[in-house]
């Protein structure tokens, strides 16, 4: 039975530290590994992406791989081919297949027919390879993750649930602070509230991402962006973190609304390291899917 990564809680605690070591150390020496030399890697997009793209096919061909980038409307499935035997089929060529789109059922049900690795890309649900690439900043900036505090201020969506899931396995406490209607369902170990300031409070780090992402209706984007105006990331905010807070966001922002340009290109934020580290983290991923027995 091939590893998967759907929803982040696939590794242990041991397993996920031994993968973020392993990804910094690919940040110092970025082609010491041929993990995928002469095997490709199938990354399927039904949805936009700049940074997953580029992070997946860049850190593929690092690790001495090829990737196929295949949009929606490349594949049978979007005539109707189903994903039991788009998973039968890529499985016969792929190593690994990665997969960006809306319904959770669906990269699930790509996984229960694959006989290579699935990685979830992001889906409505969940983006946990955001969330490695967010453990690994925070490493990178406290030489540990054991005790932390990250604050997620803004929707409970899938990135705070990542945070939260993948969050609690490597021992970050998390906390979200989100305004009624748009409050994360309780994750283990995650603690949710309503009040920016208090999540905030003496925080590590605090976290922004989009008011409006990929699926939301646009018909209520208005109304979304009223209801979260008061979780928007500012340098008043951030003074109530821990002195040497870092400021992050997964990122498309949109300055002026979740975050100010002040934190985007500020001192204070990791936002462009964590960007880059989406590229280590998921070299590191890949290696140990497929080591994985
Ligand atoms: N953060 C992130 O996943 O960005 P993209 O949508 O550009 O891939
Ligand atoms: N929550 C956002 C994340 C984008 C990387 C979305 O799903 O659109």
């Amino acid at each position: 039975m091939p590893r998967h990564f759907i929803t982040g809680a696939e590794p242990s605690p041991d397993e996920l530290r031994a993968l973020l070591d392993r990804a910094l150390a690919l940040k110092q020496a970025p082609f010491a590994s041929n993990a995928l030399a002469r095997r490709t890697v199938a990354l399927i997009f039904q949805k936009p992406s700049t940074r997953t793209r580029v992070s997946f096919e860049v850190g593929i061909v690092e690790l001495g791989g090829h990737p196929v980038v295949l949009r929606t409307e490349d594949l049978q499935l979007s005539r109707g081919e189903t994903i039991r035997d788009t998973a039968l089929v890529l499985s016969r060529h792929v190593a690994a297949i990665g997969i960006r789109t809306g319904p959770d059922e669906l990269v699930r049900e790509l996984a229960e027919h694959a006989t290579v690795p699935v990685i979830n890309m992001l889906t409505v649900g969940h983006h946990p390879c955001q969330a490695l690439a967010d453990l690994l900043t925070l490493r990178e900036a406290f030489g540990r993750l054991e005790g932390l505090t990250l604050a997620y201020v803004g929707d409970g969506n899938n990135v705070a649930r990542s945070l939260a899931i993948v969050g609690a396995l490597a021992g970050v406490k998390v906390r979200v602070a989100s305004p009624p209607g748009f409050a994360l369902e309780p994750v283990a170990g995650a603690h949710l509230s309503t009040d920016p300031a208090e999540a905030v409070a003496g925080a590590d780090a605090v976290y922004a991402d989009v008011w409006v992402s990929m699926g939301d209706d646009e018909a209520t984007a208005d109304e979304r962006r009223a209801a979260l105006a008061a979780y928007r990331i500012d340098d008043d905010l951030l003074d109530l973190a821990a002195s040497h807070a870092i400021a992050l966001h997964c990122l498309p922002a949109h300055a002026g609304e979740e975050i100010t340009a002040e934190v985007l290109y500020g001192a204070r934020q990791r936002i462009w390291d964590q960007a880059e580290n989406r590229r280590h983290a998921q070299k590191a991923l890949l290696e140990f899917l497929l080591r994985a027995p």
